[in-house]
């Protein structure tokens, strides 16, 4: 067990907490991750195969990392990158940081941030050829309503790609990552961030969250088809891609 009780996820809550260790929340990224947390991104977009005329989504955007890996492709010449994100996250501490990088990267004509709830998004339907939900679908206090949402605002066929923190399963990997996740993390989060209980709660949320084929069940049962869970770096994270269903012929 990673925590013993179930994590109070109530959106304020999740919100007043991501705003409150915004400034210090991508350093705490990349140092708690030993930076390996850029390539889990990277292997998201790749999994999507954009083709440059693509609308993404990137739900729970936070300080926009994904979005602008999303465009990475089209800032370097390569290929593999969405036409234009949209980034909804409901932490405006998080937004604010987000919109300076968007800007500083000379992308605000491809990515525009909004302020929302994963649960009801200020977002038409059938919008988004791609959606992304990077360690975030873990946080929203209905992870089912979260699903639905995200078929509602892909077209039929559209691509969704998730990455999300899993509890090893190799046995001696599985206890290094336990004390390392429950004793080391939460205190050096503390530190950095200055806040006593968000990472505390990011073992606690981990903890509670279905296990990798439970979530693909959910996934197909919300209006996905072609899912699969691969995962990445022993199975620390879990990278889940799946299709938005056709619609059924009546
Ligand atoms: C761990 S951060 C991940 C940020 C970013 N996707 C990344 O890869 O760094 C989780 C983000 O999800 C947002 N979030 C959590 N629950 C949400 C909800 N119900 N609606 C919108 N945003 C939410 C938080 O505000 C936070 O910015």
């Amino acid at each position: 067990m990673l925590a013993d009780q179930a994590p109070d996820k109530t959106p304020d809550r999740i919100a007043g907490m991501f705003d409150a260790i915004a400034p210090r929340y991508d350093l705490l990224n990349h140092l708690l991750s030993a930076g390996i947390d850029k390539r889990w991104r990277t292997r998201m977009i790749a999994s999507l195969q954009l083709t440059g005329r693509e609308t993404l989504i990137d739900v729970c955007t936070g300080t926009a990392d994904v979005a602008l890996e999303a465009r990475r492709g089209a800032r370097d010449g390569a290929t593999g990158y969405a036409a234009r994100v949209l980034g909804v996250d409901f932490a405006g501490a998080m937004l604010a940081l987000g919109l300076r990088k968007v800007r500083d990267a000379g992308e605000q004509r491809h990515i525009a941030l909004v302020r929302g709830d994963a649960m009801r998004m200020p977002v038409p339907d059938g919008i988004g050829d791609a959606a992304t939900v990077a360690f975030g679908v873990r946080n929203v206090a209905k992870t089912d309503v979260a699903c639905r949402e995200l078929a509602r605002v892909l077209r039929p066929g559209g691509r969704l790609a998730i990455l999300e923190f899993s509890v090893p399963r190799i046995p001696g990997l599985a206890a290094l990552y336990r004390f390392y996740f429950s004793q080391v993390l939460p205190r050096i989060g503390r530190v950095i961030s200055g806040h006593s209980g968000a990472y505390s709660y990011l073992p606690a949320s981990v903890g509670a969250f279905p296990p990798p084929d439970e979530f693909v069940t959910l996934l197909r049962q919300s209006g996905f088809t072609d899912v699969r869970a691969v995962p990445l770096t022993f199975g620390i994270v879990y990278l889940y891609a799946a299709v938005r269903e056709q619609p059924r012929n009546r």
